[in-house]
């Protein structure tokens, strides 16, 4: 087989990683401020955090700002920590900030103090959900109508919601129980979007908080350890394309690290991976290409792509320039993949070109994506991120129409709903490598996302496992030296 990268396919269009409008990151930048003011010490924050009045939100909460740090020149703020919050002299104006509202609510509900707010109009059921955690609400009638003067309590009870209600929580209230919840014993989960859910499990992360996610319906479960010592974050001006979490897995990486993505036909894993490679900047490796050129070369050469013999020649001498040929992307080649794929030996003479590609990845890159069926379970079992990515048959069925009608090609839906359901029931029941989830991959379902959050969805996963796997290097290496 030629074993050169540079003939794989090229690029197509890739997604972003977070939605990059100015008021989300305004947002996230907004709560990089809060979390700071809520930690002892200096962090640093891109400039954008402390502009627009929320430098003066921070000070009358008792932050004082910090010279800028060389060379990033990024602005510095003292925080006064959790419990050293100061009880503001003057009412905080909040009108040009609504998305702090629910969250700066839920900080200061567990804090020892009143504070006045000033808002345009208060998050429905936010004041409900204060007074349910033992908060004193004056001054706002239940109707929502701003000023709110808040009287927190160092006993808030932060209420648990049943995963099944999560989906359907406000964004405000989640995030009001989340940030209330830094401050209370015992965990907090909140069910976010993935564009949200993800950078700020970064955020929380940069301080020193314990998160963890989980996909959970169309959202991403976050959930927060209270009473943690929160540390001062360093966070530059890229933060949430470049958490900090990425170049900690670049440092800490002592060979090429890999992220394998697996699941069924058109569940979306293809321009996921590849956008996760780039968003990442790993190289990518689409492994049903190989069993593609294999069926597709038994088919052109007049042969039965179910016949042992001419599918293992055919593994055997594949040439790797052919897999950029768009003639692998037809049905009709995906159908001979699936045949050729379920002959042990074809899975075999493909495998040392994986596994090479894994360990070796292209033009110097830390590491690789691989997507297929057995990335993560045969092809790379210790690869420690491992996400098998799903969608319901009937959206997957109406993806692969969309992007076989797109290349112009005549096809009916409900024809490619019956042959997906067919590869599907064959690539699950057969002998070797079946299509099924790895016992630690996270199972990521597409059906109800869109490509912006999904990709959200997946570079926040991988940061968690990421995140986890580096906290269990530290543990271990804190062990061989005997600290405890
Ligand atoms: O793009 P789509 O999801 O339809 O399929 P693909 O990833 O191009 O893979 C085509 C076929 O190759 C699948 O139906 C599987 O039978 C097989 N395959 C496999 O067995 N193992 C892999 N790692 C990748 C693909």
């Amino acid at each position: 087989m030629t074993d050169t990268a540079s003939v794989l396919p090229s690029p197509v269009e890739t997604e972003t990683v977070a939605a990059d409008t100015r008021a989300a990151r305004a947002a996230l930048n907004g709560l990089a401020a809060l979390l700071a003011t809520a930690t002892v010490g200096e962090s640093r924050l891109p400039a954008d955090a402390l502009a627009e009045g929320q430098d003066r939100l921070t000070q009358a909460l008792g932050a004082t700002p910090a010279a800028p740090n060389a060379p990033e020149g990024l602005p510095g703020l003292a925080g006064c920590g959790l419990g050293g919050l100061r009880e503001p002299d003057a009412p905080l104006d909040l009108r040009a900030h609504p998305a702090l509202i629910a969250p700066l609510c839920g900080l200061l509900a567990a804090h020892d103090g009143t504070a006045v707010i000033l808002a345009d109009a208060l998050p429905k059921g936010l004041v409900p959900l204060l007074e349910t955690m033992g908060a004193a609400v004056q001054g706002a009638d239940h109707g929502a109508r701003p000023p709110l003067s808040l009287r927190g309590t160092p006993t808030l009870m932060v209420p648990a919601m049943v995963p099944e209600d999560q989906p359907h929580e406000p964004v405000p209230l989640a995030l009001a129980r989340l940030f209330a919840g830094l401050a209370c014993p015992g965990r907090t989960t909140a069910a976010l979007p993935p564009t949200l859910g993800g950078p700020l499990a970064d955020l929380l992360a940069a301080f020193g908080i314990p998160v963890a996610l989980a996909p959970c319906g169309a959202r991403l479960a976050l959930t927060v350890t209270g009473e943690a010592e929160t540390t001062p974050a360093s966070l530059t001006a890229d933060w949430v394309t470049a958490p900090p979490w990425v170049r900690a897995a670049q440092a800490a990486s002592t060979g090429a690290i890999t992220v394998a993505i697996d699941g069924p036909a058109a569940a979306g894993k293809g321009t996921l991976a590849r956008s996760l490679a780039d968003a990442l900047g790993l190289a990518y490796l689409d492994t049903g290409r190989l069993y593609r050129a294999t069926g597709y070369s038994v088919l052109q050469a007049g042969g039965d792509p179910s016949d042992p013999a001419a599918a293992e020649q055919a593994a055997r001498s594949l040439d790797t320039r052919v897999l950029a040929d768009p003639a692998l992307r037809s049905e009709a080649a995906g159908d001979a993949a699936s045949r050729v794929a379920a002959i042990p030996a074809v899975r075999d003479a493909l495998l040392a070109f994986q596994r090479q590609f894994a360990r070796t990845p292209p033009d110097g890159a830390w590491g690789a994506v691989l997507d297929g069926r057995d990335i993560g379970s045969v092809v790379c079992p210790s690869a420690p991120v491992k996400l098998f990515v799903t969608a319901s048959a009937e959206t997957r069925a109406q993806r692969r129409f969309l992007e076989l009608r797109d290349a112009g090609q005549d096809v009916i839906e409900s024809r490619i709903l019956q042959d997906m359901k067919a590869r599907d029931a064959r690539d699950s029941s057969r002998g070797i490598a079946p299509l099924v989830p790895a016992a630690d991959a996270v199972v990521l379902d597409t059906s109800d996302l869109d490509r912006t959050e999904a990709l959200a969805a997946a570079f926040a996963l991988a940061g968690d496992r990421l995140r986890a796997a580096g906290s269990d290097v530290a543990r271990a290496s804190m062990s061989h030296t005997g600290a405890s």
